[in-house]
């Protein structure tokens, strides 16, 4: 790392930000603070393999635009319909224009969509055919109504600050899993059979569905405190060293660029002092060249802050409009010899050749149909929900709830004469009421049960079913009687109950961090409960991690889940597990900790300070370690390790088997090309693990085998780097083999910028979560 005089530093940032504040109180020259290298020119997109069709006939296009059409296309229009955002038409070549709509989780704001489950749950889930298959119904969704790109999926936040306010949004805290799901993800969102081989090559098959993403929010977008600039405060910068921006924070974008990601999406905050949507080291060093990335680039909406800086900066399209920083500004810049033509051209190229590489240009729907800016005025009815999506909605629900605790046999309940349900998160809340502009919040329960989280990533279903409405109509069939109080917080218990159920949750909203990762109010709602019942099951709707220390060791509390973000089949989805319709098979994708203070410095969130009052510094000088990697470093036991969950069932692991590939490369330096995604031997196949996986209970149910590997020449005991989902019937065995690829078994050289293969012994280690690993082994490079 290199420290740079904060003398320099800080005049420098004022300058930047228009006030020449607090510069003189510099003393300490020791701490690292970013600043970020410059790379330019911004590199034109070249096609090339599966961009090459595209690129070619975008270019026959461009080639008849006018400078001012070019421009055009590089920022939003004002639109009257719900998109988010709009690429204008250029009616003269025929191009219908694009329209940009949220989120990641399922179309909102508008009517007839579904309400997906959220990003952490899927990443609860560590299901890749869930992560595909979501996507491709999702993707469908968005076509039918006219939505050319999809504003999701989220791998920034990265999960660095445990609070943050967007994690959800996102998968896992762990790179390698948010990798792995995103690229599912994006395969599915834009129509490609995605098919992990042995060979571990990605292989495509063009399928019907055709809607390019926008990866959000590039990179080290890590909290909601201080994003944006306000007042004399400006928003804060992540300083992220080269070697962890590479292993942690670029890594899963890096997934989703090489599984054919179309967009992506520059972030408010700043990466070492320089703006997401400025930053030339960011977009035209890592993303344009080192990834090879052939979509464009949009900004963050507002995220744009200065004109010619953001084009060569490597800015492609600017949203929700030019800011007044573009547009003639732009012509003008290119006119008097401060910007050359091609870069413009260059943008006008990548958002063309999106367009034409998803097939918009034969049969799209048009931009925005059946989405009026209001659902209350009359408009045509476009009903975008796809039967084939319901199998995936439920499925997807019931596999991201995870059991941590299930004691003295309680779970899954038998045929219970009397239920009492507790909390007031156990219902709908009362303002769940879709109308034109309560939609934005519709889905989001700070008051009631969460179906999702708040803010651009929440959800607005046509029809979601509360677990109090589903456990209702299940009683109803059972003949079971239910006893309920959601609104007291030291409830009577009535004394017959075969079981009693407390619902809390654990809210967050894009636009703050999460206030806190416990509360009172709950914990002491359960407790009174507990006191009273001797089989209390406690239900979390949570958008992160949630301690549990303020009950856990209660006798009476003998069951607890996790239920995450469910989407709009969070009653069913519930109600099947807790009657064994189903066995739980989520994992947690992040470390539950017994106390707040475990998760060291990342807890919370960087605040204005000192000498940096008005430049917020998030000095990420934890480096790799976050969660279960910090964890395992300091030797702290945590209350519930990344990677755990309960089932009804039991498993068995056995016979760990390690296979070095016959004639696989093991030179330590890529040689490839660079295609999408980066150097094309990254993807090599190196090695392969093999277990066998037993289903020892009496139940039907699906085990997470993970796989960890100790890599020599990387400080950490483990990381994780393969995991498999087997279905298995009682008494059902099979062999799981994990895939491991050269980049997964590299380190990031700072020295020579390329993943360095190692050489001496690879441990492996196969198990149920981080901390339960049974089987290990070694191999030597
Ligand atoms: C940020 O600064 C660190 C330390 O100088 C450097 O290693 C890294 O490459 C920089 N990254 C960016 C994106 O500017
Ligand atoms: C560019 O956009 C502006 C504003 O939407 C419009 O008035 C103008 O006609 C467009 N120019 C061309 C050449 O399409
Ligand atoms: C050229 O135009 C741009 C955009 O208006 C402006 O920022 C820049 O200062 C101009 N440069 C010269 C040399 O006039
Ligand atoms: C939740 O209830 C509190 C207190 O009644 C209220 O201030 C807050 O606005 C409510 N939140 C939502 C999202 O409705
Ligand atoms: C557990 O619940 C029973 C009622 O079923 C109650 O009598 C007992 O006191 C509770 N135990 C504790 C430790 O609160
Ligand atoms: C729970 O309490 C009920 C009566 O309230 C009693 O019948 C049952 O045996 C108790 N169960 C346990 C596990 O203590
Ligand atoms: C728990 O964490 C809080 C907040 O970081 C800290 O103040 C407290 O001392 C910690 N308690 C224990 C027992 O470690
Ligand atoms: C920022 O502005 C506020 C109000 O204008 C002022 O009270 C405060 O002292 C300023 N803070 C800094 C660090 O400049
Ligand atoms: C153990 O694994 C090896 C290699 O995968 C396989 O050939 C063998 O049949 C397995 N043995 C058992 C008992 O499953
Ligand atoms: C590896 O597994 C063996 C049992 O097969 C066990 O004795 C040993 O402790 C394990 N080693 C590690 C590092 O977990």
């Amino acid at each position: 790392m290199v420290a740079i005089k904060r003398a320099a530093l800080l005049a420098g940032l004022a300058q930047l930000i228009g006030t020449s504040a607090a510069q003189d109180a510099i003393t300490d020259d020791s701490h690292f603070y970013g600043q970020s290298p410059p790379v330019y020119p911004s590199p034109e997109m070249v096609g090339g393999n599966e961009w090459e069709a595209a690129f070619q006939k975008a270019k026959l296009l461009v080639g008849q635009m006018t400078l001012e059409e070019k421009v055009n296309l590089t920022a939003g229009v004002t639109k009257d319909s719900t998109c988010s955002g709009n690429i204008p038409a250029i009616e003269r070549l025929r191009f219908p224009g694009m329209c940009l709509s949220d989120a990641g989780n399922g179309l909102r704001n508008t009517d007839f969509v579904s309400g997906f489950p959220s990003g952490i749950h899927v990443g609860a889930s560590w299901s890749k055919d869930l992560a595909f298959r979501r996507g491709t119904t999702m993707g469908g969704e968005f076509k039918t109504k006219g939505v050319n790109v999809l504003l999701g999926p989220v791998v920034g936040p990265a999960w660095r600050i445990v609070r943050g306010g967007r994690n959800w949004e996102g998968f896992s805290v762990d790179p390698w899993l948010s990798g792995q799901l995103v690229a599912q993800t994006v395969s599915g969102i834009q129509g490609q059979g995605v098919i992990t081989s042995t060979k571990v090559s990605i292989l495509r098959a063009t399928l019907s569905i055709l809607i390019p993403n926008v990866l959000q929010h590039y990179i080290g977008n890590e909290q909601e405190t201080n994003r944006n600039p306000e007042g004399n405060i400006s928003s804060v910068s992540s300083n992220i060293d080269d070697k962890t921006i590479h292993e942690v924070y670029l890594w899963p974008f890096q997934d989703a660029v090489r599984a054919g990601s179309g967009n992506i999406m520059c972030s408010y905050q700043r990466v070492n002092n320089s703006y997401g949507c400025s930053n030339s080291k960011t977009l035209n060093g890592l993303l344009k060249s080192e990834l090879g990335f052939q979509g464009f680039v949009v900004s963050d909406w507002g995220a744009q802050h200065a004109g010619v800086a953001t084009a060569k900066a490597g800015l492609d399209v600017a949203m929700p409009s030019n800011g007044g920083f573009w547009g003639d500004h732009l012509i003008e810049a290119v006119k008097n010899g401060s910007l050359p033509e091609s870069r413009v051209t260059d943008m006008a190229m990548r958002v063309i050749a999106s367009w034409y590489q998803f097939n918009q240009d034969q049969d799209f729907p048009k931009p925005g149909i059946g989405m009026p800016s209001n659902v209350l005025d009359p408009h045509e009815i476009v009903d975008g929900r796809d039967p084939a999506a319901a199998p995936v909605l439920l499925n997807g629900a019931i596999e991201g709830h995870v059991l941590v605790k299930n004691t003295k046999d309680t779970l899954p309940l038998k045929s219970p004469r009397m239920l009492s349900l507790f909390g007031y998160s156990a219902k709908t809340p009362d303002d769940f009421n879709p109308s034109a502009n309560s939609l934005f919040m519709a889905a989001f329960g700070e008051n009631g049960t969460m179906f999702g989280g708040g803010g651009s990533g929440a959800i607005t279903p046509a029809l979601a079913i509360s677990p109090f409405e589903a456990l209702k109509m299940r009683a109803y069939q059972d003949g079971t009687a239910v006893f309920n109080d959601f609104i007291s917080d030291r409830p009577s218990v009535e004394p017959s109950s075969d079981a009693c159920i407390v619902f809390g949750n654990a809210w967050a909203s894009e636009g703050s961090d999460r206030p806190a990762i416990r509360d009172d109010y709950s914990d002491s709602l359960i407790k009174s409960v507990a006191d009273q019942c001797n089989k209390t099951v406690v239900i979390f709707h949570n958008a992160g991690p949630r301690l549990v220390e303020g009950f856990i060791d209660h006798p009476n509390v003998t069951a607890v889940i996790f239920a995450h973000l469910p989407g709009q089949e969070s009653g069913p989805a519930l109600v099947s597990l807790l009657f064994g319709d189903t066995s739980p098979s989520g994992k947690l994708p992040y470390t539950v900790a017994k106390n707040e203070s475990d998760y060291g410095d990342v807890l919370d969130p960087a605040q204005p300070k000192g000498e940096f009052a008005n430049f917020p510094q998030a000095d990420f000088n934890e480096g790799i370690y976050l969660d279960y990697r910090y964890f395992d470093k300091k030797g702290i036991e945590p209350r519930y390790e990344f990677g755990f969950g309960l089932s009804y069932t039991t498993f068995a692991y056995s016979n760990i088997s390690i296979n070095y590939i016959e004639g696989a490369n093991t030179y330590p330096w890529p040689g490839g090309p660079i295609v999408s995604g980066g150097q094309t031997d990254l993807w090599d196949a190196i090695a392969t693990v093999s277990v066998n996986v037993k289903n020892t209970g009496s139940v039907a149910g699906a085990e997470v085998a993970q796989l960890y590997v100790g890599i020599p020449g990387a400080p950490t005991k483990q990381q994780l780097r393969g995991f498999e989902k087997p279905f298995l019937q009682p008494s059902q065995s099979e062999t799981v083999t994990f895939h491991l690829t050269r980049r997964d078994l590299s380190v990031w050289s700072v020295e020579r910028q390329k993943w360095q293969l190692q050489q001496g012994t690879y441990k492996f280690y196969v198990g149920s979560s981080s901390r339960r690993l049974p089987l290990n082994g070694t191999m030597h490079l």
